[in-house]
């Protein structure tokens, strides 16, 4: 089970305004990898974790998901790869706001037709800490709480990969910590594959494994 990046670049816009993101990016996530990924602000760090999500297609190169080569899929077919294998934790995606904490989490099960919905989404919630808040608008949590929420919810179709972008950014070093242990313990426990993307050297120190990107390229 695989995240293979070969030779991939990413163009943003043509022409005069055309910039390159990403150069030539060769890289693997590999089951049970727990990686970062630092870089100065503008490297192309969003970028990679969004082509890594197949939220986004490369210029050139190929993406392949478990072996299968995504470059000529559909949206459809992308989306049936995120929802069926990729958790994604984002900070700007938010949690709808109108929903308590379980039905955010319910919300992808929805999707799935999956019975016991409710079970299922309680029992994310209570192992992110969060047994006590169900019920909890999100507007009546805290910036940490949100996060674990958004992790929650990530992990409802049960992901092989998950793929963070600043999960800790914002928060105070307490609350930081428990995201953080959270992830290890999804990496450690569940087997899950896990990239963070960072500026805190401290957050990148816990990876088993570190990826610095400059200039679009892996240095
Ligand atoms: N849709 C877009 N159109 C044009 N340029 C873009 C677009 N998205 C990103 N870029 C540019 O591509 C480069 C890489 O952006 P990216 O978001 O991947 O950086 P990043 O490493 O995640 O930065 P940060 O740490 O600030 O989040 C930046 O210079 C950015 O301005
Ligand atoms: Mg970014």
């Amino acid at each position: 089970m695989t995240i293979e990046l070969r030779d991939v670049s990413k163009q943003y816009g043509g022409g005069s305004v055309a910039f390159l993101a990403l150069r030539d990016v060769n890289l693997v996530l590999n089951e049970g990898d727990f990686i970062s990924v630092v870089g100065p602000s503008g490297s192309g760090k969003t970028t990679l974790l969004n082509i890594m999500g197949c939220l986004d297609v490369p210029t050139t190169g190929t993406v392949l998901v478990d072996g299968q080569p995504t470059e000529k899929l559909g949206d459809f077919e992308l989306s049936k790869i995120r929802k069926e294998k990729i958790g994604f934790v984002f900070q700007d995606y938010y949690l709808n706001d109108s929903m308590n904490a379980l039905q955010n989490v319910m919300l992808p099960l929805e999707f799935r037709g999956r019975s016991n919905k409710k079970e299922v989404a309680a029992k994310l919630l209570e192992s992110v800490g969060l047994g006590d808040k169900l019920h909890n608008f999100p507007t009546e949590l805290s910036g940490g709480e949100r996060q674990r929420v958004v992790i929650a919810r990530a992990m409802a179709n049960k992901p092989k990969y998950l793929l963070t972008d600043e999960p800790t950014g914002n928060l105070d070093s307490v609350s930081s910590k428990k995201i953080l242990d959270l992830l290890r313990e999804l990496n450690s426990e569940r087997d899950v594959s896990v990239v963070i993307i960072t500026h805190d050297k401290d957050v990148a120190s816990i990876t088993k494994k570190q990826i610095k990107i400059v200039d679009g390229m892996v240095v």
